[in-house]
């Protein structure tokens, strides 16, 4: 089938462009194994729309359990269909939960995720220190908490980006053509770090899909997000920054514990919270 905004799922076109599940499980399980001797078994991904991170956690390991929070039933029936499926019998280890993530309690566990900025809904301090705060007593002794945060001189900004998502295979056979995804930004107010963002999705046949998310959020820096963390109750929060390729001259995947970082254009990096 011809790939355009008629025939396109949102959700799919999502996924490819933004989310790199695989990635973020191998880095979780690094820092975890680092940090406490040991892999961990269980996961918390809220916010986690279609639960494809919380699927690949359960998929890759026979004692690897799985819990996935999110507010919004079409999303997670969505990633039921697409997602929890393709485990056959192993779905039983991943358990959906359609709720707040600051009033959805699920079992102890050693790896909360909350990526793809989400947590940045939570627009004043108060709000924010509860999510942390809750994360931090549904964590198990040894858990960890991770987030993803960006910024940079141009995360401040009104502006676009474009970036061709190339051919590739979904996990259930199927192929996807080439398309454009397209992230605005849409409005900034260094008053209170508001920030609108928008993605669209372009494709051959020159039809757009546009504002097929819309995030209405508030920009948090890592100074802030860190300080939060402590004030929550962890022992630590460490800052994870992505790493530059200059012969490629894009961002290299590598992520770094670092104290002191270059404030370049664009940087996105990992807040992670030791309990
Ligand atoms: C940016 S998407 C994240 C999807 C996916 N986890 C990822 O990493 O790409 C944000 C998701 O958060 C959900 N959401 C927003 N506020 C929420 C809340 N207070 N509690 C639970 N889910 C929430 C939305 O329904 C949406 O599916």
């Amino acid at each position: 089938m011809t790939l355009n905004a008629r025939t396109a799922d949102r959700h799919v076109l999502y996924e490819e462009a933004v989310q790199c599940v695989e990635a973020d499980l191998d880095f979780f399980s690094k820092v975890f194994k680092k940090t406490r001797g040991y892999a961990p078994h269980t996961l918390r991904e809220d916010f986690c729309g279609t639960a494809s991170l919380a699927c690949e956690w359960v998929a890759r390991h026979e004692e690897n359990r799985a819990w996935g929070v999110d507010l919004d039933r079409p999303t997670l029936d969505w990633g039921i269909k697409h997602h929890l499926s393709r485990l056959g019998d192993d779905q039983d280890r991943v358990t959906l939960i359609e709720g707040d993530v600051l009033a959805s309690p699920s079992p102890a566990v050693q790896v909360t995720a909350a990526l793809n900025f989400s947590y940045q809904v939570f627009k004043d301090r108060k709000t924010l220190l509860a999510y942390f705060k809750n994360a931090y007593s549904g964590l198990a002794d040894d858990g960890m908490f991770f987030l993803d945060a960006f910024g940079g001189t141009e995360s401040m900004e009104e502006n676009d980006e474009d970036r061709r998502i190339s051919p590739a295979t979904r996990p259930d056979g199927s192929r996807l053509p080439a398309y454009t995804y397209i992230w605005e930004q849409a409005s900034f107010n260094p008053i209170d770090h508001n920030i609108v963002c928008h993605i669209h999705f372009k494709f051959k046949d020159g039809s757009k899909l546009k504002k097929a998310f819309t995030y209405d959020w508030r920009l948090w820096t890592l100074p802030e997000l860190q300080e939060l963390i402590l004030e929550a109750g962890f022992s630590r929060a460490d800052v994870y920054m992505e790493g530059w390729d200059d012969d490629e001259d894009e961002a290299d995947g590598i992520f770094k514990k670092k104290t002191r970082a270059e404030n370049m254009a664009g940087w996105v990096g990992y807040v992670v919270g030791i309990k």
